[in-house]
């Protein structure tokens, strides 16, 4: 269960808003559990948690089998909502240090994810002597950076395997019908996963893009899914009372209409940075249209206290923080004692380490909330596949209810395509022809 926690928003609010935002929230709550907003198309995910392909999803986890068994190490090749949630979810439940670890699953490699020859290299360094397979993530099946990326490591496993076994060790996840990586999958033999029509890249994570990665790190993916589902029960619920999207999505449209443009998601666990990579994604990309939206940044505590802790205390007043909070772990650090207590640290002996940051995040937002910055507190279970699959589903379901109360579409994202285009006429793709010579006059 996810617990919404509000009282340090109230002093910043001139006026009791849940009444009045109520009527709002059940119109744009009908929107998505009927489908009938705008971009309603990509509502897929809504009920995702129930009723998945089963057959897919078991193909899945043989496939992720497959992998464990053949490979010591996976590519995952994607961008944005095509590998940001595998991400984050892999760091957040087996660790930011996951590769270096000792384990029984492959290491997991992200590329494709920018234009970075020497992070490409690379990884393709830690391959020599290692066998390994290729996720290729893109549901339009046309997006540069995983394209060329992909034609970089197809090559590699050609060259290592020979064509046929290369086939074998490459698993597309694409559109069902469409595109030139679906095109590519089906004359080459590979395994294919669907990405569905109606479910948007940034809202995903929860079919084959995220979990064939989530499944191979050994991530149990059956707990993943029944977190959203149950997430999905209490995100179904018409009643603000009973409704943590709502009174998420509720507080932070209201800190928006007050002044505050900059939400700060802030977490107290190191491994939590992938996820709010995959956070700034969603809610940057479905809200900020039209001159609207609020800026998603994210920090991390307390190592980001010693950073950007005096702008968030004494700079502009127009942020607010979002912190996400775990239950504590069962197995926590104490702090041992030292006779000789050179260090003066003896006050601490015998604490452990959940005490201490316990501490650490009630003084934080104390001076924060002091120094003006309204606070959001979420509260969720420990940190498991069961309470991230929960997570994942409330974050989703507050976004599309904060898209259709700024009135925006949360679902479509129209602004990521001008940079594309000038790529492509600034490369060259035929096509693009008189782009090329404007934006070269330009340039020049
Ligand atoms: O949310 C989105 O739609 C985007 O971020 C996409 O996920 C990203 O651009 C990658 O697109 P594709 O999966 O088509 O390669």
């Amino acid at each position: 269960m996810i617990q919404v926690n509000l009282p340090n928003i109230q002093q910043f609010m001139p006026l009791p808003y849940e009444a009045a935002l109520a009527p709002r929230l059940h119109i744009a709550h009908n929107h998505l559990q009927k489908g009938d907003g705008a971009g309603g198309e990509f509502t897929g995910w809504v009920r995702l948690p129930e009723n998945y392909d089963r057959a897919e999803f078991d193909r899945i986890k043989l496939a992720a089998r497959r992998i464990q068994q053949n490979s010591e190490a996976l590519v995952v090749i994607g961008i944005g909502g095509s590998y940001l949630g595998a991400r984050g979810v892999i760091e957040c439940l087996c660790s930011p240090n996951y590769n270096l670890k000792k384990k029984e699953t492959p290491n997991i490699y992200f590329v494709g994810n920018g234009l970075d020859s020497r992070a490409m290299e690379e990884v393709m360094e830690l391959l020599e002597g290692v066998d390994f397979s290729v996720n290729v993530i893109s549901k339009s099946g046309t997006t540069t950076e995983p394209a060329v990326a992909f034609r970089f490591f197809r090559k590699l496993l050609e060259d290592r395997y020979g064509r046929e076994e290369a086939a074998r060790r490459i698993y597309a996840t694409t559109d069902r019908q469409r595109g030139a990586l679906k095109n590519l999958a089906d004359e080459a033999g590979y395994e294919t996963f669907v990405v569905p029509d109606d479910i948007g890249g940034r809202y995903s994570v929860l079919t084959a893009v995220g979990l064939l990665p989530i499944a191979v790190a050994g991530v149990d993916i059956d707990e993943l899914m029944a977190g959203a589902a149950s997430m999905m029960e209490v995100c179904g619920k018409d009643d603000m009372g009973a409704n943590p999207a709502w009174q998420y999505a509720g507080a932070r449209y209201e800190l928006y209409r007050t002044g505050k443009k900059i939400e700060l998601l802030a977490s107290f666990a190191p491994c939590f940075r992938f996820m709010a990579e995959w956070w700034k994604q969603l809610y940057g990309e479905s809200e900020g249209k039209e001159n609207k939206g609020l800026f998603p940044a994210s920090v991390e505590f307390t190592a980001d206290l010693h950073s950007m802790g005096q702008y968030i205390q004494q700079g502009e007043r127009h942020l607010f923080e979002t912190v996400v909070r775990f239950a504590p772990d069962e197995h926590e650090l104490v702090v041992p004692r030292d006779e000789k207590d050179g260090d003066g640290l003896n006050f601490l002996a015998g604490r452990s380490m959940d005490f201490i940051r316990q501490q650490a995040m009630d003084g934080t937002l104390l001076a924060h909330v002091e120094g003006g910055v309204p606070n959001i507190m979420l509260c969720l279970g420990s940190n498991c596949a069961f309470t991230m699959g929960e997570m994942i589903y409330f974050f989703e379901y507050a976004c599309g209810l904060s898209g259709y109360l700024l009135d925006v579409n949360p679902f479509d994202q129209p602004g990521v395509e001008a940079y594309k285009k000038n790529m492509f006429a600034l490369l060259g793709k035929p096509g693009y022809e008189e782009l090329h010579r404007e934006l070269a006059e330009k340039l020049h």
